[in-house]
Formats: C-alpha cells, sequence, structure tokens
C-alpha cells in the first residue's frame, strides 16, 4: 500500500518540487483583496506545509500560526527558524487557540481538497468562524469542479532539479465521480550523486463548485464575497481553471 500523503520522503522534496510557487505573489494577492492592514495583524495559515507562505506574511510584518497535519511537513516548517511572531502547531491543536483572535485565516493550495469529507469541512469552518475577529477574512483556494470535469486529470510526469538532488514524479489520476474526488497515487524517483530513493504517495482530492463552497461557508458564518483566479484575481473562473481561490468574510449577521 501506498504511504500516506506528505511523508517524510515527500516532506524533504517538497520545496525543491514547489520552488517556483509564486508564494510571495499569492500573499499580495490576500493582502489586496481582503483588504488586510499593512502590517500587524494575526493570521492562521492552515494546512501551512514547509512555512512558505508564513515567511512571506511575516516578511509583511504580520503574526501567523501555522498549522498542519502531517509533522514531517511541521519540522521543516520549524527549521527555518523564522523568529518569535511565527509558530508552527499540528492541526490538532486548533481546539486551543484563543476565540476571536485572528485578523484572517488562509488555507491556501488546494488544503481544502485534501479535506476527507464535507463534515470535516464544515466543522473545520465552524473553528475559523469562532477563531476570526468579528470582521475576520478567510481565503482558500480548492480544486474546481467545472474545470475538472471539463479538463480531466490525466497521467503526467514532471522533472526538478537543484544543485544536488533530481526529482522525477509520474501523477497517475483516477477519477471517483460519485465521490467527487480524484485519487492521484504520485511514483517519486528521487536521485542525487550517491544514491536514488523510489517511493509513492496516494493523495486523494475532492473538487467543489462554488454552489457548494458557498453553502459551506454560509452554514458556518460567512459572507463569501468573489471567487476568482491566482493567475487573473480580477477575473470570474471558468472551466478553464482547475484550481480557484474564495474570499469570504465573517458575517456580522445576529
Ligand atoms: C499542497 S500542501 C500545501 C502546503 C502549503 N499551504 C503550501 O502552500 O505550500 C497541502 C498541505 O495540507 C496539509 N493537510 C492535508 N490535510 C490536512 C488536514 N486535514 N488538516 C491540516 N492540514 C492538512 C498537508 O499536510 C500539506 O502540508
Amino acid at each position: 500500500m501506498a504511504a500516506p500523503c506528505f511523508d517524510s520522503d515527500y516532506a524533504r522534496i517538497y520545496d525543491l518540487i514547489y520552488a517556483g510557487k509564486g508564494y510571495g505573489r499569492e500573499v499580495e494577492i490576500c493582502i489586496s483583496k481582503a483588504g488586510l492592514a499593512d502590517s500587524g495583524g494575526h493570521i492562521l495559515d492552515y494546512g501551512c506545509g514547509t512555512g512558505n507562505h508564513a515567511s512571506v506574511w511575516l516578511d509583511r510584518g504580520f503574526r501567523v500560526t501555522g498549522l498542519d497535519i502531517n509533522d514531517s511537513m511541521l519540522d521543516i516548517a520549524r527549521k527555518k527558524e523564522l523568529g518569535p511572531q511565527a509558530e508552527f502547531l499540528h492541526s490538532s491543536k486548533i481546539d486551543q487557540l484563543e476565540s476571536q483572535s485572528l485578523d484572517a485565516v488562509c488555507m491556501l493550495f488546494d488544503v481544502l481538497s485534501y479535506l476527507p469529507s464535507s463534515e470535516a469541512v464544515q466543522e473545520l469552518m465552524d473553528h475559523f468562524h469562532r477563531l476570526l475577529k468579528p470582521d475576520g477574512r478567510f481565503i482558500f483556494d480548492f480544486w474546481y469542479e467545472p474545470a475538472v470535469l471539463h479538463l480531466k486529470p490525466e497521467v503526467r510526469t514532471a522533472h526538478f532539479q537543484d544543485e544536488f538532488t533530481r526529482v522525477r514524479r509520474t501523477a497517475t489520476p483516477t477519477h471517483f465521480s460519485n465521490e467527487k474526488s480524484i485519487v492521484v497515487n504520485y511514483e517519486i524517483i528521487v536521485s542525487s550523486d550517491e544514491r536514488e530513493l523510489k517511493f509513492e504517495e496516494t493523495h486523494r482530492m475532492r473538487y467543489f463548485s462554488q454552489a457548494e463552497v458557498a453553502d459551506f461557508l454560509n452554514t458556518s458564518g460567512f459572507k463569501c464575497v468573489k471567487f476568482f483566479t491566482w493567475e487573473e484575481p480580477e477575473r470570474e473562473p471558468n472551466q478553464e481553471d482547475w484550481s480557484i481561490v474564495c474570499f469570504a468574510r465573517k458575517d456580522e449577521r445576529p
């Protein structure tokens, strides 16, 4: 059986694989879309992974609490020693965070799609609602149903490398339309001058329509403000956009 996802071997190559991802730009878009003050706020980065968004939030003067379910990813985030304004905790600690203490929650790079069930999504949004200040903001992205159905998942091989390491990753998807999910099996080969390591991971990704996401948000007491894409934040998403972003606010209705 394949290992659970984001296990230690995958965590070790995560930053190499995503070295080109626009973490800085995404945080800038979050700040401007959510109308956050220039600095000083407290951000929850849920599914923080190796702390790449957190590092940018800190540079912009924010305090960050990063939560993640995976200790291997958290270990890498902690080793970056980002300073006293950053803390990285296991996601099971979410209960211990102070109510109405956060200016914004971000949950970026398809973390919503990793949540195992609708109940888990709703429970998490309830937590976020409790933790946010009355005018709190919530930004997240997820796999978008119209694009998944239109573009269809396909087998892809990608290569990544730095000075010391080469990675070949083949993603083989299986579509379970009755569960609205894609199970992606990753076969990964990591080579360096000294050795070669092969392993597999299975990532189950759920996809959502805008209406489903808006329903989850409303049920937890959020108002869905806008859907957009990282590539073109002023454009409405369409069936070519595999992953889309949602900005929501804590609804101040009684
Ligand atoms: C694609 S990675 C994104 C990591 C980081 N946000 C980034 O942008 O680099 C997805 C992350 O979600 C985390 N994750 C998956 N399911 C989770 C859950 N139920 N609760 C918390 N974190 C979860 C994984 O451990 C992983 O670090």
